[in-house]
């Protein structure tokens, strides 16, 4: 971590996670805990949970969690340091130097030059567009294509010059080394370096853009991290060329225009995709805010997990050729496993939202929004396209490729609804298309049987084990995760192989690691000062920390006496003593077959020992 222990301190100790949750989430007061509908996944009850005295929140739906960081690394969609900064800065915490030079600061440092490389390119296109002769053609272009001055400010649209060295040596002039602007995709290597070596003209990069109208790509936060340049006669290619990936831009965690879009969508909790930066800059300066781009149609399981923060609905208005196209398809497969309800809006043959927007205004594409189909529809529709339905052939084909849509279909309305369709639009006999379904329902669950054959045993053996003892466990590890102040006399007396429940068991090694580190660090002098969010925070282990945040959340009615804690440190030793008790006979059994007297003898001894002392080796 590239920051010091008493700077998150500070931040932790001056945060508040409801102050900073409530931005998003509307909570409730309910007991000890605020609830509220989980900005994570869709839910139409409450099962968000934040804990003011923990500073820590949990979903019970989708099992989201975390301290005051997580949330706002997920919500935000920043990397630790970033939020970090957020936080600092709202609370008034004065952000430290950094102190060592961990390879992590080093990134961190890096994508702030990157930021800062991509502000100046930003100002530099911007200034030539608006300010320079240069600009004159690009100028016109935008004006031509009905962006108002407001507009191209608030895009921050640009002009890159028909230069190959321009930008280099303006950068270089702000003082980054080659090796940054390398990094920042902007300027590319020369690959006749060798041949020019001694030409005063001579650079060792040139320009990524060069005479192009710029679009600039910006995060969440509104900073730019990307270009996408646009040529302005139709004889040249390709149409838009576009940055290449860096450590600040990366595509498919991106969504252009997001930043502009998010609180409209948030609002509404519906969004518009459309294909490409002219469709979203053209809709927001005619009043239509929620429209965000793919930027390329197959969307990414990332780009549909950040839209399902703030929308719950997505209206695709691709361009008309491009909606059925199979990569099309998965994207939107990807935008409804992740939960959202996708509508597919069909524009008239060879438009796109920029120019239906532009002849017909907001109204006009509202309009054809509310002629949406749901996505069943319009897959049913591409099949029925690409077949001859009125021969027998074309309509078995068609019925074969239509019958998978029911494995997504869990609804019995939905699934007559898609049977009656299919029925009409493939012209065959509901009975008809029904028996196909069933056999290939049929087909399906046999595969599926081999698949699962194995796992299915190893389950049901493992629920066989699971007994009462799970929640004694789960209760006792929760007492134990709020309540860091005992660690000591807790690890001196068990370790992790004292619980049986696997999960538990990770989760007490992982505690047990923690502690040691940080026994290290401290010399155990103030550990019952360790909150449990520090804990939680620490823990690296995702699995481990969502476990913990579960158990936290589950049982906090647990009353944490120490006498509750006695008692469960003398149960779980009990229990590792059976389990001993049977390895060892175990081996004695083995032993007899065809060990030694000498070796029988001991074993022996030892299972004496544990029958009558408590363990012969002080614990488990
Ligand atoms: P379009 O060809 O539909 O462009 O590509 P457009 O957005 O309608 O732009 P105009 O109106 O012709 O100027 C849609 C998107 O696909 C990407 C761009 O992001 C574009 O906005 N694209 C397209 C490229 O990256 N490279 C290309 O050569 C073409
Ligand atoms: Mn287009």
């Amino acid at each position: 971590m590239a920051f010091n222990n008493n700077f998150l301190e500070d931040i932790r100790s001056r945060a508040d996670i409801v102050e900073v949750v409530s931005d998003y989430v509307k909570l409730e007061l309910k007991g000890k805990n605020y609830t509220g509908l989980c900005p994570f996944h869709q839910e139409k009850t409450p099962s968000f949970t934040v804990n003011r005295e923990k500073q820590l929140y949990y979903c019970f739906g989708c099992g989201a969690g975390g301290d005051i960081f997580n949330f706002l690394m997920e919500i935000e969609n920043l990397p630790f340091y970033e939020a970090a900064k957020v936080l600092a800065e709202r609370f008034g915490v004065p952000i430290p130097e950094y102190n060592n030079y961990s390879s992590s600061r080093k990134l961190d440092e890096m994508r702030d030059q990157l930021f800062a490389i991509h502000e100046w390119t930003t100002r530099y296109y911007q200034y030539l567009l608006m300010d320079h002769p240069r600009g004159q053609a690009a100028r016109e272009y935008f004006e031509k294509r009905g962006f108002t001055r407001a507009t191209i400010e608030k895009f921050r649209l640009g002009y890159a010059p028909q230069a190959w060295t321009a930008l280099f040596h303006f950068l270089k002039k702000k003082g980054y080394s080659d090796y940054l602007l390398e990094n920042s995709g902007l300027v590319l290597p020369s690959k006749q370096r060798n041949n020019y070596r001694n030409s005063k003209d001579f650079a060792d990069f040139y320009d990524r853009f060069r005479d192009r109208a710029m679009f600039t790509i910006f995060n969440l936060r509104g900073q730019p991290i990307g270009f996408g340049g646009r040529v302005m006669s139709s004889d040249q290619s390709p149409k838009y060329l576009n940055s290449s990936e860096t450590e600040i831009f990366i595509k498919n965690q991106n969504l252009y225009g997001l930043n502009f879009a998010r609180d409209a969508i948030r609002q509404t909790h519906q969004a518009i995709i459309v294909e490409g930066y002219t469709d979203v800059i053209t809709a927001h300066q005619h009043g239509v805010e929620n429209v965000i781009a793919s930027l390329g149609t197959s969307l990414t399981e990332n780009q549909a997990r950040l839209l399902a923060r703030y929308a719950e609905e997505v209206y695709i208005a691709y361009d008309a050729d491009t909606a059925g196209q199979s990569a099309t398809l998965r994207g939107l497969d990807i935008l409804k496993n992740e939960g959202l309800l996708v509508k597919v809006v069909q524009l008239p043959d060879s438009t796109d939202p920029d120019e239906l927007i532009r002849e017909g205004g907001a109204e006009k594409f509202h309009s054809l929004l509310q002629n949406y189909v749901s996505l069943i529809d319009f897959k049913l529709g591409e099949v029925i396209k690409n077949h001859d339905i009125d021969n027998p052939e074309g309509k078995v084909r068609a019925v074969q490729e239509l019958l998978p849509l029911f494995l997504s279909i869990d609804n019995e309305i939905e699934k007559d609804y898609l049977l009656n369709q299919i029925s009409d639009k493939v012209k065959t006999s509901r009975l008809a298309v029904e028996r196909e379904l069933e056999q290939f329902i049929k087909e399906k669950s046999k595969n599926k049987d081999k698949e699962n054959k194995n796992w299915h045993t190893i389950e049901e053996k493992n629920k066989l084990q699971k007994g009462s003892d799970d929640a004694f466990e789960a209760r006792f590890l929760s007492a134990i995760v709020k309540n860091p102040g005992m660690f000591p006399q807790i690890f001196a007396s068990i370790s992790s192989d004292c619980f049986r429940n696997p999960d538990y068991k990770l989760v007490v090694e992982q505690i047990y690691l923690y502690y040691l580190n940080r026994q290290n660090d401290t010399e155990g002098s103030n550990f019952p000062s360790l909150t449990t969010s520090e804990l939680v925070e620490s823990i690296a282990q995702e699995r481990a920390k969502k476990l913990i945040l579960e158990l936290l959340f589950k049982y906090q009615e647990v009353d944490v006496t120490e006498n509750f804690i006695k008692e469960g440190l003398n149960k779980i030793k009990e229990y590792q003593k059976t389990m001993e008790m049977g390895t060892i006979i175990q081996e004695i059994r083995e032993i007899g077959s065809q060990g030694s007297l000498k070796d029988l003898n001991q074993t022996l001894i030892r299972y004496h020992c544990l029958l009558h002392h408590d363990s012969g080796k002080g614990g488990c």
